[in-house]
């Protein structure tokens, strides 16, 4: 192969170059952004020896998306990311095209493996994907000499490697197992299931869950682990058609899929399905198992169908989700934030039993990066008509969270934010109170919202314009309405 356009030194280089460049203040606080340049999905989220690593989807040289390198970043915490050099750029023959999205395997001997997709073209130039492996520690990551480990050869009748992308690996009785994405000619968007006893010789299990025509044409980045009792399996979709009533908007979906109670992940038999956020942008979340037992996701704060609804004024652009707890509450699949983020709480003020009919603000709420929850007394006989949380205001912009208790939609509207762009500013979800109480967190870090409703029953996450002076934080109910407000800045 002639020498490959994009090589890791380079990508070091231009890092080393331009972050030093970029002021710590123009960043959020505790979402984790690339170095520098682009990034989208999270890869190769795991815990090795107290420390997190998180690589993402990075095109280190413009704020677009580009030829796939793998970005790595490291924290103690989950909260403070430490920037580490480029761990992964497309330079082999198998991944020439790109280093697509997978996973990531803490080994016993100290060491850590990577799978993750190889685009190359073959002779005709056709573009294939397909799944490969790397070997290192620290910052060194070995390509496989045999990548890739799962080819053509390896897919089962119908599929092809012009879509078969993100592995997700892990390690169960001696044997790796991971699971994939293809395209199926008629069955569209699936999941395939392979196994190994050495990681470089896979087997295909089958078909896990396939699409079928209901939950679009093809799916990305899938996730397989147990909680508690249940199978999990997360997907992100492409081209879903809207869903009439329920939960599912049309186009890029996250979608968890909870399968019958079973002993293994691998013996996932869909039970339900729903959504995993209804906000404007999140997609294509992973997860991993916290040392202490918690099952931790993380996820791409953009969606592809509305990523440029933002204007990419940074050096660098895109964010991370804030990392969330999952937990199962009455067959729901549950959303908190890390519990690591009350270590950032400061100030805290709060006001219990508040009698609210007009608008007004209150002393010691205000700010953007917060930890905010209000909980409003909605017993069924209400004389309340509607309520409204307005935030990152200004005189001239603001965000706004309206619940309307007659409907139960809880809508998060960005219309006046100051964004430019056309497009979706606004989502909604149907929600309601637990015993006469909804609860509603939002978590703010300059630029960006994440809402959860309930003990995250519903989640719904979207990012914002930034202005330095839009601290402000309106309450306001249309009829009387009794509320709880707890507010922690973070610092
Ligand atoms: C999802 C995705 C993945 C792919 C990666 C490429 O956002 O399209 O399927 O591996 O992004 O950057």
């Amino acid at each position: 192969m002639e020498r490959p356009y994009y090589t890791l030194e380079a990508a070091r280089q231009y890092e080393r170059e331009q972050m030093t460049a970029i002021p710590q203040q123009e960043r959020p606080l505790f979402h984790l952004t690339p170095a520098v340049g682009w990034m989208n999905d999270p890869n190769g989220f795991c815990c090795d020896n107290g420390t997190w690593h998180l690589f993402y989807q990075y095109y280190p040289y413009d704020r677009v998306w580009g030829p796939m390198h793998w970005g790595h970043a490291a924290s103690t915490d989950l909260l403070h990311w430490q920037h580490l050099p480029a761990a992964l750029a497309p330079d082999t023959d198998a991944d020439c095209k790109g280093c697509f999205s997978g996973s990531a395997l803490p080994l016993e001997n100290g060491r850590m493996m990577m799978m993750y997709t190889g685009v190359a073209t073959d002779k005709t130039g056709t573009e294939s994907q397909t799944q490969c492996i790397a070997v290192g520690s620290g910052n060194e990551f070995c390509k496989d000499a045999a990548n890739p480990v799962i080819g053509a050869a390896d897919l089962p009748e119908g599929f092809s490697t012009r879509d078969f992308r993100d592995p997700k690996i892990w390690q169960q009785d001696g044997r790796f197992y991971c699971v994939a994405v293809g395209r199926h000619a008629t069955r569209q968007g699936s999941v395939l299931l392979y196994e190994s006893k050495d990681a470089a010789h896979w087997n295909c299990l089958g078909v896990p869950a396939a699409s079928d025509g209901k939950w679009g044409e093809m799916w990305e980045c899938p996730d397989l682990f147990l909680l508690e009792d249940r199978p999990v399996l997360l997907l992100s979709t492409i081209d879903m058609q809207p869903e009439v009533i329920g939960e599912f908007r049309q186009g890029r979906n996250t979608l968890a899929m909870l399968g019958k109670p079973a002993v293994s992940p691998l013996n996932f038999t869909l039970q339900q399905a729903q959504t995993l956020d209804q906000g404007l942008e999140f997609y294509a979340p992973q997860t991993t198992l916290a040392p202490d037992g918690r099952r931790i996701l993380i996820g791409w704060m953009e969606n592809w169908d509305t990523v440029d609804s933002e204007e990419r004024t940074d050096a660098w652009f895109s964010r991370m989700s804030l990392p969330r707890e999952l937990t199962l509450k009455d067959g729901r699949l549950c959303q908190q934030p890390v519990r690591e983020l009350e270590q950032l709480h400061r100030n805290t003020v709060q006001y219990t039993g508040l009698e609210l009919d007009g608008e007004r603000t209150l002393p010691g709420v205000e700010g953007q990066r917060l930890d905010l929850t209000v909980t409003l007394q909605l017993p069924t006989e209400t004389a309340c008509r509607g309520f409204r949380l307005q935030f990152a205001a200004d005189k001239l912009h603001h965000t706004e969270l309206c619940y309307t208790p007659h409907t139960g939609e809880l809508v998060l509207d960005r219309s006046h934010s100051g964004s430019k762009r056309a497009g979706a500013h606004r989502c909604s979800l149907i929600t309601g109170p637990r015993n006469d109480l909804l609860e509603l967190r939002l978590i703010l870090d300059k630029g960006s919202v994440e809402v959860f409703v309930n003990g995250g029953e519903r989640v719904m996450s979207a990012v914002l314009p930034a202005f330095e002076q839009a601290n402000g934080i309106t309450f306001a109910a249309e009829g009387p309405l009794t509320l709880d407000v707890t507010a922690h800045q973070l610092a």
